[in-house]
């Protein structure tokens, strides 16, 4: 038998710890019923309830957790959500950000033929942190494009596609951030011509609107690091509910794995959160490790269970979190 996986468990707060638990039974299940999948979990705390108790968000052992472990799945964080996730995608050196946009029958998505994924770079371009006051009235912010960040992305983006069989866009803007995007598509043609692969570029608003209009056309989508905040979160409104959403932050080591959604403070430790997001992380954890088959049958029991229920009130359902969740496992 293989060697587990380790791997460390932060529900954090509100609906990650309801949601984040229905994650590990699903991953649980599949351990239980196949060869050669293992899996040690780890728990850790992190958010507003250990930094009450604590004075501190993301406490060390949390973060020495999820950088010793082979991947983390991390529910969400109140109020100091960025104190936690943004330390913790660093100390994995997270590069890249993926976010699935997939629509799934039965939920009333506004394009329920969606299935995209943006591949989104995760450590600079606009967010590199370089803002500053030249003088009253007068603030500027320096936008960092390096050949390395941008063939690293290119190149798991192209990966990315390749196994997953999609196309390959990317966005961009270098008509008018000549210097930096210029760089960026630099990067993706040295990556592409290395690997002999195909791909599209598209201009960063144009594709927003065709996105709206039709997004069938698009798989796999390669952004910059704001061009892929701001297009996933439009492909996000797109495919359906919160609850539906998951994310992966990819490092060169290690990946962490969260649902986009954050604490739901108006139904938390009310059972009923929809476990969805947080297992989908589960079935892209699965194939991070290598379990293909394992994790397109999480998927596949996920679609199902969307398709004929049950289904949590956010979907206009009556089943509580563990309905769900049981109905998914036993589907498996
Ligand atoms: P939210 O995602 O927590 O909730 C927005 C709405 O969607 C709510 O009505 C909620 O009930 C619903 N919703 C979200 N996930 C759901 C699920 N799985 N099942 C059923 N309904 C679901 O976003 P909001 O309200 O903006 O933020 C609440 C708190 O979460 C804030 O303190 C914020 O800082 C934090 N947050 C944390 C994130 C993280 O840790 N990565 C991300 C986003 C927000
Ligand atoms: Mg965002």
């Amino acid at each position: 038998m293989s060697e587990a996986k380790r791997v460390a468990v932060v529900p954090g707060d509100g609906i990650g710890r309801e949601a984040i638990p229905a994650a590990q039974q699903v991953l649980d299940a599949v351990a239980d019923g196949r060869e050669g999948i293992d899996f040690e979990f780890v728990s850790g705390e992190a958010g507003d309830r250990v930094q009450e108790r604590t004075g501190s968000a993301l406490p060390e052992e949390t973060r020495e957790l999820v950088t010793g472990a082979d991947a983390a799945l991390f529910g969400a964080a109140g109020e100091t959500a960025a104190e936690v996730i943004i330390p913790l995608r660093r100390a994995i050196d997270a590069f890249a950000n993926v976010r699935p946009a997939t629509a799934y029958p039965g939920v009333g998505a506004l394009q329920p033929e969606a299935d995209l994924v943006f591949v989104r770079e995760n450590t600079e371009g606009v967010y590199a942190g370089h803002e500053a006051d030249l003088a009253p009235g007068v603030t500027t912010l320096t936008r960092v494009i390096t050949a390395e960040a941008s063939e690293r992305i290119a190149r798991f983006g192209f990966e990315y596609a390749a196994e997953h069989d999609y196309s390959v866009t990317v966005a961009h803007k270098a008509n008018v951030m000549q210097t930096t995007d210029g760089q960026f598509l630099e990067g993706v043609a040295t990556v592409s011509e290395e690997l002999d692969v195909e791909y599209e570029t598209v201009l960063m608003d144009a594709l927003a609107m065709e996105l709206v209009r039709d997004p069938t056309d698009y798989g796999v989508v390669i952004c910059p690091n704001l061009a892929g905040d701001v297009l996933s979160d439009l492909a996000a409104g797109f495919v359906g509910g919160l609850g539906l959403l998951a994310s992966a932050n990819i490092g060169p080591e290690r990946a962490l794995f969260e649902p986009v959604h954050g604490t739901a403070p108006d139904i938390a430790g009310q059972k009923v959160a929809n476990p969805t997001a947080a297992i989908l992380c589960g079935a892209h954890l699965l194939e991070y490790f290598e379990f293909e088959a394992a994790g397109a049958d999480v998927r596949e029991a996920v679609t199902e269970t969307l398709a004929d229920g049950p289904r949590t009130p956010d979907l206009g359902g009556e089943a509580s979190t563990d309905e769900v969740t049981a109905a998914i496992v036993d589907r498996l």
